[in-house]
């Protein structure tokens, strides 16, 4: 009795990779970081190393508001280095070429500007190879577009959000109100329902539901509600893996 326990003890620590895919200022990254704090797991922006792709083309000029110079940018993308690092406050922090650009990705500008280098397919393949190599050792939730469709097909737990166009606008004017960013609700909205059409019709890795993945609309889902959801569909997986 005592030996099976053991073993079910160790099979059931044993870590998993955690997919969590959606359209944007749907509550992804809170549900991600929520489920990587709970489980002790490395959480991964996804969508913030499409952010600093776009803004190393538009500080090298190869980007502008209507342009991007590809050749330039395909020529230079193997010097695009993106790290994580956990500031003291406990908030992670995205390093571009080992320069902190936490603050300058989360416009709007920048946004819209990583909705369309991550169309280009040799931007996706490097940053699918960087993400692929961040998930090896398996213990990572990452959030974005792809993940539970390209990067890590393999993810023993998919997770799909979704909320109505308005709810994620208002989720996302408040917080850049809250950062003090000049901005409108109705721009917002405008950039939320853009970004949606462009991430579902590009022809690289659209965004799509995986066949395997839960899909959970958090319109009206308090957070904490719905981190218990993901616990409970985490709690429900490893056990049938066990
Ligand atoms: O999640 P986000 O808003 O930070 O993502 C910015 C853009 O990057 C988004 O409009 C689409 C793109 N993206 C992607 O194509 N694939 C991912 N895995 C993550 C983001």
């Amino acid at each position: 009795l005592f030996t099976r326990s053991a073993i079910v003890f160790s099979t059931g620590m044993k870590k998993i990779n955690i997919a969590v895919d959606g359209f944007s200022s749907c509550g992804k990254s809170t549900i991600a970081k929520g489920l990587a704090k709970e489980l002790g797991y490395t959480y991964i922006d996804s969508g913030a190393m499409y952010r600093a792709v776009a803004l190393f083309a538009y500080r090298n000029g190869w980007m502008t508001d209507t342009t991007i110079d590809e050749a330039a940018l395909q020529k230079h993308i193997s010097e695009i280095v993106i790290s994580f690092e956990t500031a003291p406050t406990g908030q992670q922090e995205t390093y571009l070429n080992g320069e902190n650009v936490e603050r300058e990705i989360r416009s709007l500008e920048i946004g819209n500007g990583a909705s369309r280098v991550s169309t280009l397919g040799f931007v996706r393949k490097e940053l699918v190879r960087q993400q692929q190599a961040m998930g090896k050792k398996k213990g990572v939730v990452m959030d974005g577009r792809d993940i539970g469709t390209v990067v890590f097909p393999d993810a023993e737990l998919k997770i799909f959000l979704t909320a109505s166009p308005e709810v994620r606008a208002r989720r996302r004017f408040e917080e850049l109100q809250a950062k003090g960013t000049p901005v409108s609700y109705e721009e917002t909205l405008a950039n939320v329902i853009e970004r949606d059409e462009r991430d579902t019709t590009r022809s690289e890795s659209p965004l799509r539901k995986a066949p395997d993945a839960i899909e959970l609309d958090n319109s009206n889902v308090t957070i904490t509600e719905q981190l218990q959801w993901a616990m409970d569909m985490f709690n429900k997986i490893t056990t049938q893996h066990e």
